[in-house]
């Protein structure tokens, strides 16, 4: 999977795909994450990539001329499955969409600044527009972090056994279960006896049930139809 970032401020991406496991999925050649300097797509020579909003207020808009650049270079040279815009106006972000997107090959995530970007990019340009929850952040960067990391570590590979993303909350649309590791009692708390059983049925047993009823405490809207 290749993946393409467009954005006015890339020191703030560098940071999450050069630690951990979204380091590792890159060396092992499972995705390729590449950052574009939308400042570098700018026809004037402040390197200005936003102006002032037709009909007056307050805040700027990201023009369109430097992002139809940029994107239109990339598109000459692959096919991109998606050119998504992080955006808290967008589709909230779930476990469904990340899903989804960790089977394409190509795709460009736009992150967003000031008051957004000109209209005619997200009716001509953009295919997708996510958000990842019901909050602003002072641009679409770390938006754009959370994104890629949900979806590169769903990739074939990237994660080991121990890390297995079969078993973690949302997979099945359940939350995941409480966990514990050694010692078995510490300052005389305790793990659950059945974990330390070695009956492995019944442990299963015992963490679909846990599961079902923390997602019922907490997100009972997960099971809405279901029960
Ligand atoms: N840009 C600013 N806030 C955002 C959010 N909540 N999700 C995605 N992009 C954003």
């Amino acid at each position: 999977m290749r993946i393409d970032i467009i954005t006015v401020l890339p020191e703030l991406l560098m940071s999450p795909f050069e630690a951990s496991i979204l380091k590792r999925a890159q060396d092992k050649g499972l995705v390729s994450v590449h950052l574009h300097n939308l400042r570098d797509y700018s026809n004037n020579r402040y390197k200005q990539v936003d102006d002032y909003q037709y009909g007056g207020g307050a805040g700027m808009v990201m023009m369109i001329e430097p992002i139809d650049k940029c994107i239109s270079k990339l598109q000459a040279e692959r096919a991109y499955d998606e050119v998504i815009y992080m955006t808290p106006d967008g589709t909230t972000l779930n476990q469904g969409i990340a899903n989804e997107l960790s089977v394409k090959e190509n795709i460009i995530v736009l992150c967003g600044h000031y008051k957004g970007v000109d209209q005619r990019v997200r009716d001509q340009i953009v295919t997708r527009e996510i958000s990842i929850g019901d909050f602003v952040l002072s641009g679409g960067e770390l938006a754009a972090a959370v994104l890629c990391d949900s979806v590169i570590r769903l990739l074939p590979g990237v994660l080991n056994n121990e890390t297995s993303a079969l078993t973690d909350s949302f997979q099945d649309n359940l939350l995941a279960p409480p966990i514990y590791t050694r010692p078995a009692e510490y300052k005389g708390w305790t793990v659950p006896e059945i974990l330390t059983s070695g009956n492995t049925p019944k442990i299963e047993e015992w963490r679909e049930e846990k599961a079902l009823e923390r997602t019922r405490e907490r997100r009972p809207d997960l099971l809405e139809g279901k029960e």
